[in-house]
């Protein structure tokens, strides 16, 4: 005979076990983007930051409900992976690496060699050039091995140019190792992981202008190198009004020498306050975005730079501008998905087109 105890136990693991399993009926219905962005062929991306990524069921949900690849918006840059020469801290990439595996989505690798969020130790250190070659190949074996097989593509050179002019920039692997640090770089991640797929990745460079012809040349450079160089990531930091028309073009130019290339951050920052008129004008924008890379053969996706407009980094970088994600501060979808939805709908995908030169890697 069971007593009263027993029974209420009973009944609560009952209950409990029938709230994991069966839906919750005031959650969103996964969306049709992640089916949608596959049956193009292209990934829909997220960058995702560890904290509400590990503390915040909402946040997960409309990560895994919407999207099939995720980008670290923070904890795989240096200064959070080795914030002490030769000491890693992989608690942040295993969390975001862990949760992709978990749910079939695959995960961008973001940044092996950029000019910020460096720590001290590697900031304001003085390295000659072999000692700073040894510290890439220790940063790079390090990370870029840990999540070999689990992490396809790799930033490799984060903003490579000047801000504001096509000037290779002077950062501390450029006045350190001269400006073959990129190719070095490359060199160095293809020998770390021999199937990652390798990008430059840059902003300010999405339509055409002397900062995208800069890195254009780069890249052939590159190329006729035989550096092992398989993407472009063009970030797609937008201000709403000023996206431009002739993304697909630009993008164009770089597929036909052979390279992969992708939306890798897009955001569209609107001037507070942010009008219902302005979110429509900005869901035109997404769709904008999204249809240019149906429209090139070897764009193979488009990641949005955050999850929700309360986690995004617009409002600390440009005071006076909000609204720039497809989601809002409470987590609602705004116009801007729609556009993506309907661009992912109504959209073809262009069809390959012959490339003039082709480069080592597979794919
Ligand atoms: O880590 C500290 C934490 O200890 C502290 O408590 C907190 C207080 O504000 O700040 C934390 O650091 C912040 C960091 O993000 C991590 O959240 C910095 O203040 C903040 O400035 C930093 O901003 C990041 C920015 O890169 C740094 O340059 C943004 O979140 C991130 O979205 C942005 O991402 C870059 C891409 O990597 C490359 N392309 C441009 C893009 C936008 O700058």
């Amino acid at each position: 005979m069971l007593t009263a105890g027993a029974v209420c136990v009973i009944v609560f693991l009952v209950v409990a076990a029938l709230a994991l399993i069966l839906p919750d009926p005031d959650r969103e219905p996964a969306s049709e983007l992640p089916a949608l962005a596959r049956s193009h062929g292209i990934d829909l991306g997220v960058a995702v930051a560890v904290n509400p990524l590990t503390h915040d069921s909402r946040y997960r949900d409309l990560v895994t409900d919407h999207y099939t690849s995720v980008t670290a918006e923070n904890t795989m840059k240096w200064q959070y992976v080795q914030p002490e020469r030769g000491t890693f801290d992989w608690s942040g990439p295993d969390a975001v690496v862990n949760h992709a595996g978990d749910h079939g989505l695959s995960v961008r690798g973001h940044t092996l060699l950029w000019h910020n969020q460096l720590p001290d130790w590697l900031a304001q250190g003085s390295f000659d050039a072999e000692e700073l070659r040894a510290v890439m190949r220790e940063h790079f074996g390090a990370l870029m091995g840990r999540y070999e097989g689990r992490v396809a593509s790799w930033d490799v050179i984060n903003e490579p140019f000047e801000d504001d002019s096509p000037r290779l920039r002077e950062n501390l692997w450029h006045r350190t190792l001269g400006e073959d640090y990129v190719a070095e770089a490359l060199r160095t991640a293809h020998e770390t992981d021999p199937e990652a797929r390798l990008y430059i990745n840059e902003f300010g460079v999405e339509g055409s202008g002397e900062k995208a012809d800069a890195l254009y040349e780069l890249a052939s450079d590159l190329l006729d190198q035989g550096v092992p160089l398989h993407g472009i990531g063009f970030q797609g930091h937008f201000v709403h009004g000023a996206v431009p028309e002739d993304l697909a073009e630009n993008m164009r130019r770089f597929a036909e020498l052979g390279l992969d290339v992708e939306i890798s951050e897009l955001d569209v920052r609107v001037p507070e306050p942010a009008t219902t008129e302005d979110l429509e004008a900005q869901a035109d924008e997404y769709r904008h975005v999204l249809e240019s890379c149906l429209a090139v053969s070897r764009c193979v996706g488009v990641t949005v730079w955050g999850v929700a407009d309360a986690h995004s980094w617009i409002p600390e970088w440009f005071p006076g501008y909000t609204a720039a994600l497809p989601f809002d501060d409470d987590y609602a979808p705004k116009p801007a998905l729609g556009g993506m939805i309907q661009a992912l709908s109504r959209g073809r995908r262009a069809q390959p087109r012959a490339t003039t030169r082709t480069m080592s890697g597979r794919r």
